[in-house]
């Protein structure tokens, strides 16, 4: 009997035929359900039940959907790297393994995270906005050569971000509390206590997963204990940075600017900091470069076909 896959990522297979090819070649039945903004648990709720797969964006995947998935689906294939639109346990408890794309997306996410830093630094959007508005004004930023990179995070993006600031000239000073020693490759690297990492930081810029620990974790204390004009670049997760608290601090001056590519709420509609000159937020957009995207929808569907012919699948988080 055929296997029956729902996909509700929307960019799985979008860069190239391969991925569905080979989920096809193998007999899979492949079912796209994705729309405009996530879908939600009602839509889940509708929908799931007779699927032995699914390929997953952002939305969310709560217990209630889980269970009425309970028996049929055996795998969840997140299409990126973050695993905060599902309980890790929960999906335990109902027997589906879940499998992600670690390392997949991280050079695409590094190339946006320094391309915001270079953005802020420059202020390469608001002078561009201007010459599109018929003015020819200089715009006056500041050099990321020979100032701090404080990295919170230093997993595979974390490091693609430092490899990449090295060659920038930046001096690159990490906080991650879970690593045991800096890999060989990055001695010339520091490392040092959270407090320390943000009091240096001409730049910060955040690679943590969201948890109940990082949630918040860029607050008004924190801003405040950073350097006046220091600047914050997050490609994590909106929730991280307390947004009111920097929407605060932009204002007052303490924070210099922020590079986002990810909000608490997406899309931001009427959020404050769209209104800030020295914000640059962009769609989410960090994994989206052709080659990273081909990447992790060949990884998810290569998982799949190893489910269903008893192999272990890569990546697999539970
Ligand atoms: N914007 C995007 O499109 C996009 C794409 C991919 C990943 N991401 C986000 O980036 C995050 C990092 O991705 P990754 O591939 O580098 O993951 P990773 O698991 O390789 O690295 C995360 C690192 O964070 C560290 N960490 C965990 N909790 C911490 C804490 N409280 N303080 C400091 N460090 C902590 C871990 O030890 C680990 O080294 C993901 O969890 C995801 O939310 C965003």
């Amino acid at each position: 009997l055929a296997k029956n896959v729902l996909v509700t990522s929307r960019s799985f297979g979008s860069m190239s035929d391969r991925p569905l090819q080979l989920l096809k070649e193998n007999g899979f039945s492949i079912t796209f359900k994705s729309k405009k903004g996530l879908y939600t648990e009602a839509d889940f709720l509708n929908e799931i039940g007779n699927y032995d797969a699914l390929i997953i964006g952002a939305d969310p995947f709560s217990e209630k959907v889980m269970q009425k998935a309970d028996g049929k689906l055996k795998i969840i294939c997140k299409h990126g790297a973050g695993l905060d639109n599902f309980d890790l346990e929960t999906a335990k408890k109902y027997h589906i393994r879940i499998t992600n794309v670690p390392g997949t997306n991280s050079n695409a996410v590094a190339d946006l995270a320094l391309g915001l830093m270079l953005d802020v630094a420059r202020r390469i959007t608001f002078a561009a906005a201007q010459v599109k508005d018929g003015q020819w004004k200089q715009v006056t930023g500041t050099d990321v050569y020979k100032k701090t990179l404080g990295l919170i995070g230093f997993g595979a993006i974390g490091k693609c971000v430092a490899r990449r600031a090295l060659g920038f000239g930046m001096k690159v000073v990490v906080y991650d509390p879970y690593l045991q020693k800096l890999p060989e490759e990055f001695q010339m690297l520091t490392r040092d206590n959270f407090n320390s990492v943000i009091g240096q930081a001409d730049f910060l810029s955040l690679h943590v997963p969201l948890t109940e620990q990082t949630k918040g974790l860029i607050n008004k204390t924190v801003m405040q204990r950073m350097k006046k004009g220091s600047f914050i670049i997050n490609t994590s997760r909106g929730g991280i940075v307390n947004e009111s608290d920097l929407y605060d601090a932009i204002v007052s001056g303490q924070i210099g600017g922020a590079g986002l590519d990810v909000v608490e709420h997406e899309p931001p509609t009427g959020n404050p900091l769209l209104t800030l000159p020295q914000v640059v937020v962009v769609p989410h957009i960090a994994m989206y470069s052709s080659e990273a995207i081909n990447a992790v929808s060949e990884v998810c569907a290569e998982n799949i076909v190893r489910m269903f012919v008893g192999e272990e699948p890569k990546y697999i988080v539970v």
